[in-house]
């Protein structure tokens, strides 16, 4: 089965970043030619016909299956960075962390109002970062189609912040 299969190329480093954490490391799978091409068709299946216009990925890992499944899916790639990165004038969106906050931010011409935009990342965890992103995308008048994700730390329920919004992740992890 191909989930087992992808879950079998993630390597599992414990105690990264810190003490107690479980790092579910990706590059182990995106440097297997057969691994990540796996990947990105279990991400880009529920789409094909979805009539994306716009994949919107999230610095930085985002960028690595958003690109890729912006370029199947027909559509273009738009990129959604951390503070002080992109050129042109930005919306900017801030959100809570476990101590303190963030913000991401995209070009306010990035996306015309009513363009069917898909949003891309590697990993759902407590959904901050999915959720400030369709807060800028929203923000800019697009019908968003879902968030897709390669991994989902369902324990973390990052679910319940995304709102109304579809989501999928190929692969779910419950521990
Ligand atoms: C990781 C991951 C997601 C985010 C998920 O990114 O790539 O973007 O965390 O966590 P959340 O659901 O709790 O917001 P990170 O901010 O570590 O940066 P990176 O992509 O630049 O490695
Ligand atoms: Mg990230």
């Amino acid at each position: 089965m191909t989930a087992d299969l992808l879950k079998a190329k993630i390597r599992h480093v414990p105690d990264f970043p810190k003490p107690g954490i479980l790092f579910y490391d990706i590059t182990t799978l995106l440097r297997d030619p057969a691994g990540l091409g796996l990947a990105l068709d279990a991400m880009a299946a529920p789409y094909t016909d979805a009539q994306v216009d716009l994949v919107v990925g999230m610095e930085s890992r985002g960028f690595i299956f958003g690109a890729a499944l912006a370029d199947r899916l027909k559509a273009g790639f738009v990129p959604v960075r951390k503070p002080g990165k992109l050129p042109s004038r930005c919306l900017s969106v801030s959100y809570d962390l476990e101590y303190g906050s963030d913000s991401l931010e995209i070009h306010a011409d990035a996306i015309e109002a009513g363009q069917r935009v898909l949003i891309v990342d590697d990993l759902l965890a407590t959904g901050g970062t999915a959720r400030a992103t369709i807060d800028l995308v929203s923000g800019l008048g697009a019908e968003i189609v879902a968030c897709a994700f390669l991994v989902e730390l369902t324990f973390l329920k990052g679910r319940a912040r995304l709102g109304t919004t579809p989501v999928h992740a190929v692969l779910p992890y419950d521990d």
